[in-house]
């Protein structure tokens, strides 16, 4: 039943041609049809690249419209139209241009997970792959890093040249691990080294053997010499490494880290988004001219710093 719906949206994506673009998080029939998948840095990056007239994004709300601000030009559907992501939704633009305007030389770096509206009053995105590298190479010494406390002290940590300010704000699946669940996880597998996405909180992260993003998790599983691993991000990713490496063996390290957002879209979401995508039955993302050029400045600067 599964491979069939399967070659139904295969037929349906070449017949009315339409790219898939899945985020890692994704369940595993999802990504096994998707032209692109992997973590929002990447998947911004083939975004920009589509030659489909039509994307069809599985992932939240704030990644759908970053892949219509890199493809204006292109029609941009989400797959489920309630997949948002709390994350982005945390802080409004004027709080931060009041920030700014207290100090005007502190620049403002905002995680892509954030609305087109936020990120139209930052200076630069970046992505939990790209963060240390991009406030690394930007000239600024003083910078805001907004929403995610646990990514700007991941960051703070890496980059301590510079005078980085943080905001409350975070992933809230993420950062509901415990330390005490690192301890435990160990205790039960003693030989398998953690990996940590840097979204949990820092006495998470502080226990880890390696903290990246979710592309650094599934490359720094693939590549070690290792054969247990701990998986300290979404679910999903134990799941899909699990069936990359059979001869590995990858344990969660925590039930909490299930996603809500990420796990609504379902296959048939994708089936039907693809059979209703001329008749204005699938959810396409509206943005006007000046919605993109001024949130794109940011994006931009990621993708030339990144
Ligand atoms: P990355 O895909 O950039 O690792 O971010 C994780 C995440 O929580 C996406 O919503
Ligand atoms: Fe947002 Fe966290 Fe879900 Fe990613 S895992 S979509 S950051 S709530």
């Amino acid at each position: 039943m599964i491979k069939d719906i399967q070659q139904e949206i295969l037929k349906l994506k070449a017949e009315k041609d339409i790219c898939i673009l899945a985020h890692s998080y994704q369940a595993h029939e999802i990504i096994e049809i998707a032209d692109f998948t992997g973590d929002s840095y990447k998947l911004s990056v083939d975004a920009s690249n589509v030659r489909s007239k039509n994307i069809l994004f599985c992932g939240v709300h704030f990644m759908a419209e970053t892949a219509k601000m890199l493809s204006p030009d292109k029609r941009v559907f989400l797959a489920n139209p309630l997949a948002g992501c709390p994350m982005a939704e945390q802080m409004e633009p004027e709080m931060i241009e009041a920030l700014k305007r207290q100090e005007p030389d502190r620049k403002v770096v905002a995680y892509i997970n954030t609305t087109a509206k936020l990120k139209s009053v930052c200076d630069v995105c970046v992505t939990s792959s790209s963060a240390v590298k991009i406030v690394k190479a930007m000239d600024a010494e003083k910078i805001l890093f907004i929403p995610d406390c646990n990514l700007g002290a991941f960051v703070q940590k890496n980059v301590p040249e510079k005078d980085i300010k943080l905001l409350q704000g975070g992933c809230p699946v993420h950062a509901a691990v415990a330390p005490d669940e690192v301890r435990q996880a160990k205790r039960l597998h003693p030989d398998a080294l953690v990996l940590v996405h840097p979204e949990c909180v820092p006495k998470v992260s502080e226990q880890a053997d390696y903290v990246g993003s979710t592309s650094g998790i599934i490359n720094f599983a693939k590549n070690s010499e290792a054969e247990e691993f701990i998986i300290g991000t979404e679910i999903s990713i134990a799941e899909h490494l699990q069936y990359e490496c059979p001869g590995k063996k990858f344990y969660i390290l925590s039930k909490k880290i299930l996603c809500p957002n990420m796990k609504l879209t379902t296959l048939m979401d994708v089936y039907n988004s693809c059979a209703g995508i001329d008749n204005g039955e699938a959810f396409e993302i509206k943005m006007t001219e000046d919605e993109i050029s001024s949130a794109r400045v940011c994006i931009d600067e990621m993708l030339r710093l990144g």
